[in-house]
């Protein structure tokens, strides 16, 4: 077996559209030699076609395939199998007069003259057979053998080529139990040659039984990346159909710390009755959701608009990727990908007398050419938040103010979503909407968090706090009271911290 630092077969930031359809939106996801990486997802989530761009028969729009840590550009199959890919379809292509042997060598006999030598050909397909421990006869005529049977043969044909690299885009469909058992029998062994292998499926318990990692593709994206280990299968089904993820299903541990946000002795004025920031320091790397939990008015709404520019900032300094934004405008913070769900949607989120597409656009101006707003862009994003998040009776040149609280959010956050943030100030983002849009709200940040995203989650709701988190800031009087791990911050040990009691 290879041990290699880079993984067998690699997509990285892979998008692929088909007219009005993206199959596959900004994907990235690897598979390792010696391991299983299993990909589920609903009919039409994009498996396929993502299957189809790493054996070369489609192109990406965007994005790049890597073999072993290096890009490779394949026009077609032969390709990809040049590169040692191999991929058995849903669909066998057998040659049904043909024996399993002819089958198997189809295209590549050990021939004398134009005719197969069926016996060489039959001693070698045995051979192949026996080292994977397939039951199938070399010698039977492929239209007399059972479904199991012809998947053997379409294997045996992708295996006598050695590839390193093996697809199976849903080989289980079609078989039996037992069909599949000595299926899943042959994946093991392959996995302990040093196989990379994908292995798609849309049942569940297949996955959590034979992969070692798990990823859910929905609507063309990744929601998640799980070990197997961590993998239950109902928080399986509700991240495929996007609800929300279980606790244990969080998230792929990101590979290492990438910071993102750094705010190094932060001072803001306060207002109102608010305590503002006095001398606050704070870091959140890519990939994790950071929940500040604190009673209202304890500085919590002055380092959200301090970080997207709403607010000045007298002393400190805040940086996103290195970049000193602390003085920097709105317009220059968006460029930089930092994006923000306000606590007062009504107020600085959204235009309510003003109709989707135009609320679509907000945020966006500042980026079309010479000011003028890209009407056909911002139409597609906005039906896009409106299918993305289910709203229904979507009307575009209906004003906002006639949909309810709960879609508006969800227009609001799908908005500030529609590409992925790097970082995301989230204040409040579900405080007086239905459980319904909540829920959707929570898988998207989940989602955005999976894709790369800082999140930084500002909340009043606890709950809210400990579901998502990955870890919990506690503010008190403009000042970091503590920080807690999700599974420490119960109710009595968080109070006593917002409350200032806490050492
Ligand atoms: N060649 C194609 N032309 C147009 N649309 C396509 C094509 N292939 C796939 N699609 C669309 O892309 C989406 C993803 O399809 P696919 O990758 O086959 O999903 P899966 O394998 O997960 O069921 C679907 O909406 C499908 O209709
Ligand atoms: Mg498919």
């Amino acid at each position: 077996m290879t041990t290699s630092a880079h993984p067998a077969l690699e997509a990285r930031g892979i998008t692929k559209r088909f007219a009005s359809v993206t199959a596959s939106d900004g994907i990235d996801f690897d598979v390792r030699r010696g391991e299983i990486h299993g990909l589920i997802g609903e009919n039409g989530a994009g498996k396929s076609t993502l299957m189809n761009i790493f054996y070369g028969m489609l192109a990406p729009d965007a994005g790049t395939v890597l073999v072993d840590g290096e890009p490779v550009v394949f026009h077609n199959c032969a390709d990809a199998m040049r590169a040692g890919i191999g991929m058995v379809f849903q669909h066998y292509l057998l040659v049904e007069r043909f024996t399993v042997a002819q089958n198997v060598l189809l295209g590549k006999e050990p021939a004398r003259g134009p005719l197969v030598d069926a016996k060489v050909a039959s001693r070698t397909v045995a051979v192949l057979a026996r080292q994977y421990g397939f039951s199938v006869d070399p010698s039977s005529v492929v239209e007399t053998l059972g479904v199991g049977a012809r998947q053997q043969v379409e294997l045996l044909r992708v295996l006598s080529r050695a590839p390193g690299i093996v697809i199976l885009d849903e080989p289980t469909a079609a078989l039996s139990p037992s069909e599949a058992d000595g299926l899943f029998e042959i994946m093991g062994r392959l996995r302990a040659s040093g196989c990379a292998v994908i292995f798609i499926t849309h049942k569940l318990k297949e996955v959590t039984r034979v992969c070692d990692r798990i990823t859910v593709l929905r609507r063309g994206r990744i929601c998640g990346t799980v070990q197997r280990a961590r993998a239950d299968t109902d928080a399986l089904a509700a991240l495929m159909v996007g609800d929300l993820p279980s606790v244990e299903l969080a998230h792929a541990p990101a590979p290492k710390a990438q910071l993102v946000l750094d705010v190094v002795d932060v001072h803001v004025a306060g207002s109102h009755a608010s305590a503002g920031l006095r001398g606050l320091s704070l870091r959140a790397n890519a990939g994790e959701i950071v929940g500040v939990a604190g009673v209202e008015g304890n500085g919590q709404l002055e380092l959200a608009e301090a970080i997207f520019g709403l607010r000045p900032v007298t002393s400190g300094c805040i940086t996103v990727d290195g970049h000193d934004i602390t003085h920097a405008t709105v317009p220059e913070r968006r460029r930089q990908r930092i994006r923000f769900i306000p606590p007062d949607r009504q107020g600085e989120g959204l235009l309510l007398d003003f109709d989707a597409i135009e609320n679509a656009q907000i945020g966006d101006q500042d980026t079309s050419r010479f000011g003028l707003l890209d009407n056909a862009s911002a139409r597609r994003k906005a039906v896009r938040i409106a299918s993305d998040f289910a709203i229904p009776h979507y009307d575009e040149a209906s004003p906002l103010r006639s949909y309810s609280g709960g879609m508006q959010q969800k227009f609001l956050v799908g908005r500030e979503t529609s590409d992925v943030p790097r970082l995301l100030v989230a204040f409040a983002p579900t405080r007086g909407v239905d459980i319904g849009a909540a829920k959707s709200i929570y898988a998207r940040l989940r989602e955005m968090q999976a894709r790369g995203a800082c999140v930084i989650l500002f909340s009043y709701d606890l709950d809210e706090i400990r579901r998502l988190s990955d870890r919990i800031i506690v503010f008190h009087s403009g000042q970091i009271a503590g920080e807690l791990a999700p599974d420490q911050a119960d109710d009595t040990t968080l109070g006593r911290m917002m409350s200032g009691a806490h050492v």
